[in-house]
Order: structure tokens, then C-alpha cells, then sequence
């Protein structure tokens, strides 16, 4: 026999880990968990409990206190008392704080990873290496962000209480990511574990009583979704975090609209994997091994979807079919498993119904020929073949063990597949070609793209969807920005819908031709749907102008010719930047006949509307000069490798303009949106829409592409609702009062499109206030495309 023989043959021993010390902490919990809220274990006062299982074994552990309505809202009122006092601490009182969880993570991590291992089934190979590791990393990491906070965060403060809800499939790791950026910013939390797997954020409880942490920074409640939804709809609550189900973040999003709360929602995937065919296909087996067959394929990120290219199809499923036959399932606590216990019974029903479904479908079903332990939640690793790209395994998220192929020719092919999902959570992409594989990176539509490698994390690089898979980041920088706010906004005005003048019957007569202005869309005036117009009135209510009555078809019309102009989004920023220039230019040539007509809208003096004519130009020119300087970061995180965080654009935005100022609140908004190489429909402001559709004349002078902006006039709340609703469209801005934001927010719960209401009134005439980097961040989604470098 050959060593390479014997070493095919060989059998792994069990090399088991002692669960001494997790049992003996849950036997110590005396048979129900109790509630953290406020620094004190507290019963739960709804009496309820219910029980949690070892998935890999079906043994109850202990029973979990169901919190209900009464329970949620004395957290909520421990984490709103204490709020204050933890916020007014210095960055680096509270950075000692984060640094010492760090540190008792570190110290417990074993007993940490065996109580994950036991409580969720994942094998403690992964909790022990992966899990704890990072979970440790992100509170030093975000312990680093309270230290710099007065420096790197200046004029930023925090939101208040977040309520924050987790999932299963990484308990710990997903607490860390939840409550390491929001205490460290200064806010406080409620936290809710998912019914599965509650242990290790009570241990976590444990370490914040050790730690010292001020009563109630941290509170933990468990709970099922019921529990969920008391946090979700807790007045008191400034900000609620979610991971879990598209179907759940869908519900979050429409409870909290019109709220004020803010949201960030973590949602599933359905990742691609894409070998090319000049990759290394041995490294691109273990890959898809790491892909889908860590966590048991429970990772919302997992490369569930293998695009493959037709001339190596067949030499790379026999690779990984030959893998998988040694890929061992059984007891995560066995440290030679690679795979262990999907988390509950009616999760591993869920998978069977799915892969029956792709069977009947026409796949072909591939299996190791070993069996599975004879009880517990186990399945296989899993390959389908011949699957076609619409049928149900190719767009559910099965978030278990089990990848979908098909084939690609080309490399737009490849494309065209990987981002034919309503999700985008990541991509994963195999080809020795770097050019190639960097080449495809920007095209997938997805906020995490690994080349030759997957399911890489570091709290440095932020994580999150574009599409269905949700919004906000977390990790890094730009995660920052989800528990954060700017300072001014705490002293600022509600905005209030104004009454309209009433018409007078008397005709004020401007610099410009007095004709009914049109809409502007696709680079050209074209007339309203319905062949309605609205009087533009003065304060006096004489008439000023016309301006077209915008409908539903309308704005079709102008989503219809913003998607035509995707070309812009790959325009150069120098090109972008030079027609910002232009349009300056453009604009102040004609100063005198805005001012004018501003003063005839709005009754105030032409030296202060020229003052908003002046005021523009500069906006025009600080966009046209962040151009090439709102450009992403490069993250060096601990691994060998680089991620370079790109900002790119949302898409499709939609903006209605704040009513006042006209011009200056038009410019401010549109300009920011389109020059990180968004396109966007504006619904500029009703009462002064003529500083908006005067604009046309400018625009068509400055080279800016057909498409890229386009103007419906209207009633602002009404043409804002069918932005909402539309599918294509990716962001809504809208400047206004709370009530019609309520009915933004919740219409735009179809496609999980980004909506920033902003309902206070803001100084646009001050740069601090009125322009900048706020309006960048929000103009852009962050992709991190983790790429090899170094040695
Ligand atoms: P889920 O979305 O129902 O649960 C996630 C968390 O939300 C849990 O803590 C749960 O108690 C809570 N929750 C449930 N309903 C709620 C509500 N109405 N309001 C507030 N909180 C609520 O996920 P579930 O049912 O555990 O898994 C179902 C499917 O969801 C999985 O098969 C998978 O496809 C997907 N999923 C995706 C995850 C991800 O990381 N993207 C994580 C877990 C599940």
C-alpha cells in the first residue's frame, strides 16, 4: 500500500471535547434562564418559558424565559435610563469597557465554544477557531472606534436605545456585531437572542456583570418572534438592527415606518460561486467546501449557488463529489467533524422539502455514500446538478447544506446569472486571471465579492446586501454610521406641510418665457401624462408659471429613462466632475433670471435670492471636487489579503426635494446623488417647482447624458408614494414632514428599497449642514472586494 493509499483509507479516531464546564454552567442556571435587564437576572414576569435542544442529540438543555410586553419594556426603560450617563462617558472610558469584554471573551473562549457547539450544532472546530476568535476581534476592534470617536466621529453622537435581534446560525459572533459598534458609539441596547440558540449571550450577560459595565448599557431578553416584535414596536426604541429572514426584515421595515426609528436589515442570500475555467480547480473545491458546507450551509453569505464553466463542468464535479465523500458529519463536539447538527428539527424538514423539490424539478441529486449519525439533525453535504436557473433550488435561500450548479460560457454570462436573485449579500469568484476576476467584481450587483477565497469576516471590512438582502453595513467604518447621527439634527425643527397661497388672479412676469413648463425626462421636455398643468403661485397668489401635473405614468416613464442611462455609473469620476463644473457654470451665467424668478416664487428680496443662485454654484462646485475624492478605503485585515471597500452608486434614486429653499434644496440633493454616478428622478419642490424646471435649459447645456436626471413636477407626496412603490427604483430621499415619510417607508418594503426621510429642517445654506459627506454615504452602498495580496 502506498502512503498516499494509506492516507485515502485512514479513519479519524473521535477526538472528543469535553462539555464538562458548559453543562455544569447550565446546570447552574437551575433549569430556566432568567431575563438581563438592568445589570440584574430577573424572572420573567410573563411566566413563560419554553425549551432548547442540543440539535446534534435532541436533549433539552434548560428551559428559555419567554420576555414578554411587560418584561421588553422595563429593558427598554433600563437601557433609556442608563443611556445617558454611558454616552456622556469619554470615548476612552467606554473604550476600557469594550476592551475588557474583549479580553473575558478571550479568557472564556473555550467554555464559550463549547456551549455554542452544544446549543446550535455547529462543530467546535468552527466556534472554537472562527466564531469566539472573531467575536473577540470585534469588540477590540470597536473598543478602537470609542477611543478615536471625539476625533473621527466629531459632530456625530449616538442614536439612544437600539433594539437589535439576532439569528441562529451565528449567535455569539452576531451579538458582537450588533453590540460592539452601538455601546461603543454610546448607545445602549436590547437584545434579543433567537429562540434556538440563547446561551452564550446569557454567558455574554455574565461577562458584562464581570466587566463592571455600567446597569444596563447591555440588556438581554429571549424570546421567540413575539418577543421581537414587542422590541420592534417599543416607543422607546431609536433604532432597531436585524439579522434574520427577508420575510421578518420585510415586516420589521413596514412596523417602523414612520416611527422615526432608524433600520438597518441583514437579510438572506442565495451567493453565487463562480469557477472560471482557467482556475486553480483543486484550491475552488475547498472553496466551495468553506462556501457551503461551513456552518452546515446556515450562513446568510453562503455560496449556495456554483456557476461553472461548461468545458470543466464535469472535471470539477467529480473533484467535489470525490471530496465530499470525505467530508465526515456527526458530533460537533468531536473535533475531526467537519460538519455538524443543522440547528433544529424544522429547519432540517425545510431542507428535505426543498431538495425534493429540486429533485422533482429535474436536478440530479449528489450525496456521500457514508451515512449519517442515527439520531439527531443531521444532512448530508449536498451538490445538484442540471439545475435550471429559475427553479426553486436556484432562487431559495435553503440556508443548509446544499449547492445548486450550473454552467456559463462566457464571463458575461456569468454575470448575468450571478445576479439574476433578488438578493445581493456576496459573491465568490475563482480564476487565475486576475484581470478577469477583477474585472467581474464591479459588475456583481452584492456588497461582499471574494476573489479566489469565500466567507471571509474581519470587524475592519463592513459586511451587508444591496437588493432584498437588506441595508446598512456593519464592521468598519461605515457600520459607525448606522448607531450614529450628526449632532444637529437633536436641535433641529420638525418640518411642517405649509397651506398653499390661494390663487389672486394677478400674473407676476419673470426673465423667463412665461409657457407651461413640461417635464423633463430621458434629455428631453416632454408633456405631462394626464395633459394636466398647477399654477405656481407667489406668496400674494399671483401667478408665477405653470408647471406640469406629474402622474404614475410619468414617472414609469422617467424610471424607464434613468435605467436606459446605466452607463453613467461606470462615467469616469473626472468626467463626472467636470460636467458638475459645467453646470455651475452654466448656472451662474444665468443667476440673474433664477434670482428673479426665485423672488417672484418665494416674495423674498433679490439680494437673498441671488444669495441661493451664489449658494448653488458653490454646491455644484464642492460636488463637482468630492468627485474623485469620496473613494473608499483599502482594509488590511488579518488575513493574507487586502479588501478594497468601494463606493458605488445605490442606482436608481429617487429624491423629492425639501419645499424650501427651491433651487438650493434642489441642487443639493440631485447633485451629490448623481455625481457618485447615481441617476436619478427628482420631484423637485411644488411651491417653487419653477427653479426646478427652469433647470432643464442648464442641464441640457452642460453634457449631462440623457437619463441621468430627470424632473416630474407635482404633488410631491403622492409622485414621492409611486417612487416608493416602483421595484426598479434602489433609493428614495425624501425631504418632508414625518407623516407622508410613514407612507414612504412602508410602501417601500416591496423591493427593501433604501429610504432616508428626513423630517427635520436643515440649514442648506450652511455647509456643515448642507452638504457633504452625509449626503455621499447615503448616495452610495459599500462593496469590499477581498482580493490575495502579500505573502
Ligand atoms: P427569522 O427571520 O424568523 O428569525 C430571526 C430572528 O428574528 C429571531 O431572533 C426571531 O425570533 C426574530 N423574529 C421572528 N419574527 C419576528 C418578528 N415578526 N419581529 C421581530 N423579530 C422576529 O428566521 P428563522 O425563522 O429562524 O429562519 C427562517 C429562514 O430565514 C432560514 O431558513 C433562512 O433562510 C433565513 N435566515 C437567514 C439568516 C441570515 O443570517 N440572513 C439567519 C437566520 C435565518
Amino acid at each position: 500500500m502506498s502512503i498516499a493509499e494509506i492516507l485515502d483509507t485512514m479513519e479519524y479516531g473521535p477526538a472528543p471535547e469535553s462539555d464538562k464546564e458548559a453543562r455544569a454552567w447550565i446546570a447552574a442556571l437551575g433549569g430556566e434562564t432568567k431575563l438581563f435587564i438592568g445589570g440584574q437576572w430577573r424572572k420573567a414576569k410573563s411566566g413563560e418559558s419554553f425549551e432548547t435542544a442540543s440539535p446534534a442529540t435532541g436533549e433539552v438543555l434548560v428551559k428559555i424565559a419567554q420576555a414578554g410586553p411587560a418584561d421588553v419594556d422595563a429593558a427598554v426603560k433600563a437601557a433609556a435610563k442608563a443611556q445617558p450617563g454611558w454616552a456622556a462617558l469619554s470615548g476612552h472610558q467606554r473604550a476600557r469597557y469594550l476592551y475588557a469584554l474583549a479580553r473575558l471573551i478571550q479568557r472564556h473562549s473555550r467554555l464559550f465554544a463549547v456551549l455554542e457547539a452544544l446549543d446550535n450544532g455547529k462543530p467546535i472546530r468552527e466556534t472554537r477557531d472562527i466564531d469566539i476568535p472573531l467575536v473577540a476581534r470585534h469588540f477590540y476592534h470597536h473598543a478602537g472606534w470609542a477611543q478615536l470617536i471625539d476625533t473621527e466621529l466629531a459632530g456625530r453622537e449616538a442614536l439612544g436605545v437600539c433594539g437589535q435581534i439576532i439569528p441562529w446560525n451565528f449567535p455569539l459572533l452576531m451579538l458582537s456585531w450588533k453590540i460592539a459598534p452601538a455601546i461603543a458609539l454610546g448607545n445602549t441596547v436590547v437584545l434579543k437572542p433567537a429562540e434556538y440558540t440563547s446561551l452564550t449571550a446569557l454567558l455574554f450577560a455574565e461577562m458584562c456583570q464581570k466587566a463592571g459595565l455600567p446597569e444596563g448599557v447591555v440588556n438581554i431578553v429571549t424570546g421567540d418572534g413575539a418577543t421581537g416584535e414587542q422590541i420592534v414596536n417599543h416607543p422607546g426604541i431609536a433604532k432597531i438592527a436585524f439579522t434574520g429572514s427577508t420575510d421578518v426584515g420585510r415586516k420589521i421595515r413596514e412596523a417602523t415606518a414612520g416611527t422615526g426609528k432608524s433600520l438597518t436589515l441583514e437579510l438572506g442570500g442565495k451567493s453565487p460561486f463562480i469557477v472560471f475555467d482557467d482556475a486553480d480547480l483543486d484550491a475552488a473545491v475547498e472553496g466551495v467546501v468553506d462556501a457551503i458546507w461551513f456552518n452546515q450551509g446556515q450562513v446568510c453569505c453562503a455560496g449556495s449557488r456554483l456557476l461553472v464553466q461548461e468545458s470543466i463542468h464535469n472535471r470539477f464535479v467529480s473533484k467535489l463529489t470525490a471530496r465530499m465523500e470525505t467530508l465526515r458529519v456527526g458530533d460537533p463536539l468531536d473535533k475531526a467533524i467537519d460538519i455538524g447538527a443543522i440547528v433544529h428539527p424544522v429547519q432540517l424538514a425545510r431542507i428535505r422539502e426543498l431538495v425534493d423539490a429540486g429533485v422533482k424539478e429535474g436536478a440530479e441529486l449528489h450525496q456521500p455514500k457514508a451515512g449519517l449519525p442515527a439520531k439527531g439533525c443531521f444532512y448530508p453535504p449536498t451538490l445538484l446538478t442540471n439545475v435550471h436557473p429559475a427553479s426553486t433550488v436556484s432562487r431559495v435561500e435553503i440556508f443548509g447544506p446544499v449547492l445548486v450548479a450550473t454552467t456559463f460560457r462566457t464571463p458575461a454570462e456569468a454575470v448575468e446569472l450571478a445576479n439574476n436573485t433578488e438578493y445581493g449579500l456576496a459573491a465568490s469568484v475563482w480564476s487565475e486571471t486576475l484581470s478577469l476576476a477583477l474585472d467581474i467584481a464591479p459588475k456583481l450587483k452584492c456588497g461582499v465579492v471574494w476573489v479566489n477565497g469565500t466567507n471571509m469576516f474581519d470587524a475592519g471590512v463592513g459586511f451587508g446586501g444591496y437588493k432584498e438582502s437588506g441595508f446598512g453595513r456593519e464592521g468598519g467604518r461605515e457600520g459607525l454610521a448606522a448607531y450614529s447621527k450628526p449632532k444637529w439634527i437633536a436641535k433641529a425643527k420638525p418640518i411642517t406641510d405649509k397651506p398653499a397661497p390661494q390663487a389672486s388672479g394677478d400674473v407676476v412676469s419673470t426673465g423667463f418665457i412665461d409657457r407651461t413648463a413640461k417635464l423633463y425626462i430621458g434629455g428631453k421636455q416632454a408633456r405631462p401624462d394626464g395633459g394636466y398643468s398647477r399654477p405656481v403661485l407667489s406668496p400674494a397668489g399671483a401667478l408665477v408659471g405653470e408647471v406640469g401635473e406629474g402622474n404614475r405614468k410619468d414617472i414609469r416613464n422617467a424610471v424607464e429613462a434613468a435605467r436606459k442611462a446605466a452607463g453613467w455609473a461606470t462615467a469616469s469620476e473626472h468626467n463626472r466632475a467636470q460636467i458638475l463644473y459645467y453646470i455651475a457654470e452654466n448656472l451662474e451665467a444665468r443667476a440673474a433670471e433664477f434670482a428673479e424668478r426665485l423672488s417672484a416664487m418665494t416674495g423674498r428680496r433679490k439680494a437673498d435670492t441671488a444669495r441661493e443662485v451664489a449658494a448653488s454654484v458653490s454646491r455644484l462646485f464642492s460636488y463637482g471636487a468630492w468627485a474623485d475624492k469620496f473613494e473608499g478605503a483599502v482594509h488590511k485585515p488579518p488575513l493574507r489579503g487586502v479588501a478594497l471597500a468601494m463606493n458605488e452608486p445605490l442606482g436608481i434614486l429617487a429624491i423629492a426635494c425639501p419645499e424650501e429653499p427651491g433651487l438650493l434644496g434642489f441642487v443639493s440633493t440631485f447633485a451629490p446623488a448623481i455625481v457618485m454616478g447615481n441617476r436619478v428622478v427628482v420631484v423637485p419642490s411644488a411651491s417653487q417647482a419653477l427653479a426646478a424646471t427652469d433647470f432643464y435649459q442648464v442641464l441640457e447645456t452642460s453634457d449631462v447624458p440623457a437619463g441621468v436626471v430627470n424632473i416630474v413636477t407635482g404633488d410631491r407626496a403622492a409622485l414621492a408614494l409611486e417612487l416608493a412603490k416602483h421595484e426598479e427604483v434602489d433609493g428614495l430621499w425624501w425631504f418632508g414632514s414625518a407623516a407622508t415619510a410613514g407612507n414612504l417607508e412602508k410602501a417601500s418594503a416591496g423591493n427593501l428599497k433604501q429610504v432616508w426621510t428626513e423630517t427635520v429642517q436643515r440649514d442648506w445654506f450652511s455647509p456643515a449642514q448642507g452638504e457633504g459627506t452625509d449626503f455621499l454615504a447615503k448616495a452610495t452602498q459599500v462593496k469590499n472586494i477581498w482580493v490575495p495580496y502579500g505573502e
